[in-house]
């Protein structure tokens, strides 16, 4: 029999391997461009005002903390789902059914056991670079991962005929990730028309597309950020939509996501109701609560939304500033031209094209952490800290 000491020890996860040696650092003086979480000037990553506020609320109301089942709040999935599809696309609500689940990434993998109900056996399409975590939800759930074309470090576009042929070779049933807004880990979106092209092709293909929606509101607005993905749904007969409401909320410790499925009719959304529910039983029975309550509360009530929406549209201007500021800076460090693209990227990331000794080379020297991958957190700066960072950065790139 294989004991446990036969298991040989994995290295951490490389998001939350740095998060740790940046923790581990003495230095006062280190930044983190790592984990993808937002902060003030100060360092710090606030909690929004209309979350206490509502967190307040809940305190006094609270009577039970009796089970609410495997499609968590309700209320909660209601208001994520007229976020998503907004007042135009609001008759598509009738063919949609959501769930609450533990933060985007149990959406993502209820998305992939779901996808391979439906197909048999399908591929996952991820886009390369990504995320890292699509990888490793949807391989933990069974399905064979594949990656298409999208934007190198450095590039300034997409390369979105690589990108379309690469679906051209897939087969009918595979699963495709596309990024909401604020593509992780470059900051390069989808255009209005790349949308409503790929939308085409998904359906003409027979595709599954899981559209993932991390950080809506953090690019050009709650309305704006979401076109191309409204698009989409509005000529997709079928789709999954997961969305995290850790960073746009500031929820991250309190896993607070929705799954929702677009179906092609009413009653096939009653159908998959049953169906990922059951999923959701079997994987983690039923999702946390507070978050989700936290939201609904927020998005229920008329001034409480306006403080998260002002708060929110503050986070992004703040990040649009230090995006221009940071770009100006490192195009001094480095003349390479194509880097002041970094100015008008989307969301909290950009990447850049370092080599891959530099991530530990910066760290080790200097004190800033980064992954190898060359993603860049601009979030996570203060303004006192973009000259320093910006000439290390431009140092390292000419390496
Ligand atoms: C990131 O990409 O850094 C964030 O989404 C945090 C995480 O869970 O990896």
């Amino acid at each position: 029999m294989a004991g446990f000491d036969t298991l040989k020890a994995l290295p951490p996860d490389a998001l939350l391997g740095l998060m740790a040696a940046f923790q581990a650092d003495p230095r006062p003086e280190k930044i983190d461009l790592g984990v993808g979480v937002y902060r003030d000037e100060t360092g710090n990553t606030p909690i929004m005002t209309a979350v206490t506020k509502a967190e307040e609320l809940l305190l006094s109301r609270e009577t039970t903390k009796v089970y609410e089942g495997p499609r968590g709040n309700a209320n909660f999935c209601a208001h994520i789902e007229s976020t998503v599809f907004g007042s135009g696309n609001a008759s598509l609500l009738e063919r949609v059914t959501s769930l609450t689940t533990p933060g985007g990434c149990g959406a993502l993998y209820l998305a992939a056991v779901f996808a391979k109900r439906i197909s048999g056996n399908p591929s996952v399409w991820i886009s390369a670079p990504s995320w890292p975590n699509h990888t490793a939800i949807t391989r933990q759930a069974g399905l064979d991962v594949k990656d298409y074309p999208y934007a190198a470090p450095g590039r300034t576009q997409i390369d979105f005929d690589a990108m379309v042929a690469a679906f051209q070779t897939a087969k009918p049933g595979d699963l495709i990730i596309l990024q909401g807004p604020c593509h992780n880990p470059t900051g390069i979106d989808l255009t209005l028309s790349q949308w409503r092209t790929l939308a085409a092709l998904i359906e003409r293909k027979g595709l599954i597309a899981l559209i993932d929606i991390a950080y809506h509101g953090l690019g050009d607005g709650l309305e704006e950020d979401l076109k191309g993905v409204r698009a989409a749904l509005a000529t997709l007969p079928s789709a999954l939509v997961s969305y995290s409401c850790s960073k746009n909320f500031g929820l991250y410790r309190e896993r607070t996501g929705c799954l929702i499925a677009l179906c092609e009719t009413a009653k096939s959304a009653q159908i998959a109701t049953t169906h990922l529910a059951d999923i959701a039983r079997a994987s983690y029975s039923m999702p946390p609560a507070h978050g989700a309550a936290i939201v609904n509360t927020i998005l229920s009530d008329t001034g409480l939304k306006k403080d998260w929406e002002t708060e929110l549209s503050d986070m992004r201007a703040r990040i649009k500033h230090l995006r221009r500021a940071f770009a100006n800076q490192l195009l001094q460090a480095s003349d390479i031209d194509e880097l002041v693209a970094i100015a008008g990227q989307k969301g909290m990331f950009s990447m850049l094209p370092l080599p891959s000794h530099a991530a530990a080379d910066l760290a080790a020297k200097d004190g800033i952490y980064l992954p190898t991958s060359g993603r860049i957190n601009l979030a996570g700066l203060g303004m006192h800290q973009i000259e320093f960072a910006a000439t290390k950065l431009g140092l390292a790139l000419q390496y």
